[in-house]
């Protein structure tokens, strides 16, 4: 048996594409490990959504030089994002790199693999696929890891946001058959996978590229029937495609849980209509009631960008505004950074100076803190259907676990729970958290049985 290290940046996405890597590579007898001084073969799985990746790739890159020298036939690669974008320069700039495969190349590693170690062949395969088959290669999984499971819908993105370098990197939108992602989330649930998280760029205009296919709202209701599922989640939305059938599927659909991450990006149309975003700051909000009208409990989370070119003072302002007016869960903010090929680089010179997008994102989470702070602190005292994850990334010796509307909750319990549903009831909130106690397993079902979902 031989061994392979992975490190990932980036997003779920990216964390998926690790586990299709290691799923492709069991085939050559490869199984993964945590240590990167045992492993015969290393992998980089980058990202360059927002940041500029390229050189934090090759600083790691130049980390990894004395691997090979100390361990003689260790093969070394770069996927994912910077791979796509790089391509043979990589390979070219590295000379102790071996493969760069692309976000849509992962059914190719093995042959890649066995070509540079029996011919010391290095190579580089970046194309892009014109049908989903290729997902199909490495779906449906053989082992699960945990109740909680990821699931690629779709890969790509069709849309034209001004900052954003995805459609360059990860291809034109493909949708995956439902058929055969029905049949593998049969597949994971029988192996006691409780909840699973669509994946997709744009998960809205899923089957919109391939005629006679679901839509998206259709797809979450066949998988809404899947018995002994008990949560769906999915992830990301643009809000232009936030259909009326999507808003009611949140008040139908029991399984899917009372959670959406809608990106926003600004508060400012004139900040919106340069991003290229396609719908106004009044749309967003009117979705948003809409939402809040089907369903009054559901959390909602939000990706931020400030500095974007041109941004004003009094624009800034009006991304704080919102985030007061729609009272977001969650947030995710970032600085604006131009990426290679997108339009917002090619027209607008990058004019808002680090320090200020610097203070203007202190100022955003700063206001985020205290907005989280006081939503979780309102659930003091309540009692919440917790599926338990493992142990507490930051509560030495406590458990961690997710609510329904994907709070993270911390609290003291047994190995045993891991896996399962408890239900709890909060005692302490923090920003980002809160600290439960255990009230009872069997509760939980009782609960969900009252509502019809086991
Ligand atoms: N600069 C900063 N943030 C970006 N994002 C995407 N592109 C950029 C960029 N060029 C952020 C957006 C998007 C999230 C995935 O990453 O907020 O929703
Ligand atoms: Fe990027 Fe816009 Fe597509 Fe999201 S919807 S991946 S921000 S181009």
């Amino acid at each position: 048996m031989k061994r392979l290290y992975i490190q990932t940046y980036g997003c779920q996405m990216n964390e998926r594409d690790s586990e299709r890597i290691a799923h492709v590579m069991k085939s050559m007898d490869y199984c993964l490990t945590d240590r990167i001084e045992e492993a015969d073969l290393v992998f980089l799985n980058t990202c360059s959504v927002r940041d500029k990746a390229e050189q934090k790739v090759y600083s790691a890159l130049g980390r990894w030089r004395e691997l090979k020298q100390k361990r003689e036939g260790v093969v070394v690669g770069v996927g994912g994002c910077v791979a796509q974008q790089e391509g043979s320069d990589l390979l070219r700039r590295v000379p102790h790199l071996d493969l760069v495969f692309g976000t849509q190349s992962i059914p190719e590693l093995p042959r890649m693999v066995k070509e540079v170690e029996s011919q010391k062949k290095r190579s580089v395969v970046i194309g892009f696929q014109r049908d989903a088959s290729y997902m199909e290669d490495v779906e449906p999984r053989v082992e699960v890891n945990g109740p909680k499971a990821m699931v690629t819908i779709m890969q790509g993105c069709n849309k034209v946001c001004s900052f954003c370098i995805v459609p360059y990197v990860r291809g034109r939108e493909i949708s995956r058959s439902s058929e055969s992602i029905i049949q593998e989330i049969r597949s994971l649930v029988r192996q006691g996978v409780t909840e699973v998280v669509l994946l997709g760029q744009n998960v809205n205009s899923y089957g919109k590229t391939s005629p006679g296919e679901l839509t998206f709202p259709q797809l979450l209701d066949k998988i809404n029937d899947i018995e002994a599922l008990r949560r769906i989640r999915f992830m990301t939305s643009h809000p232009q495609d936030l259909s009326v059938q999507l808003v009611e599927a949140f008040a139908k659909l029991e399984r899917l849980c009372e959670h959406l991450h809608l990106p926003v990006q600004s508060g400012a149309d004139a900040v919106l209509e340069r991003m290229r975003r396609n719908y106004r700051r009044e749309e967003y909000l009117r979705k948003i009631a809409r939402l809040r009208a089907c369903r009054p409990d559901i959390a909602l989370s939000t990706d931020i960008i400030v500095g974007f070119p041109g941004e004003t003072e009094e624009e800034f302002e009006q991304t704080l505004e919102i985030l007061q007016e729609v009272e977001y869960d969650e947030i995710f903010a970032f600085k604006y950074s131009p990426r290679p090929h997108t339009a917002a680089a090619k027209l607008y010179r990058d004019d808002v100076c680090d320090a200020v997008k610097k203070e203007r994102l202190e100022q955003v989470l700063r206001l985020q803190n205290e907005l989280s702070l006081r939503k979780n602190l309102q659930k003091l005292g309540a009692v919440e259907e917790v599926l338990v994850e493992g142990p507490s990334r930051h509560r030495k010796g406590q458990l961690m676990g997710r609510t329904r509307t994907n709070r993270i909750v911390n609290f003291l319990g047994e190995d045993s729970m891991i896996g399962r549903f408890v239900s709890v009831a909060v005692v302490g909130a923090s920003p980002n958290s809160l600290i439960a106690e255990v009230l009872s397993e069997e509760n939980v079902s009782e609960m969900i049985d009252s509502r019809g979902i086991a």
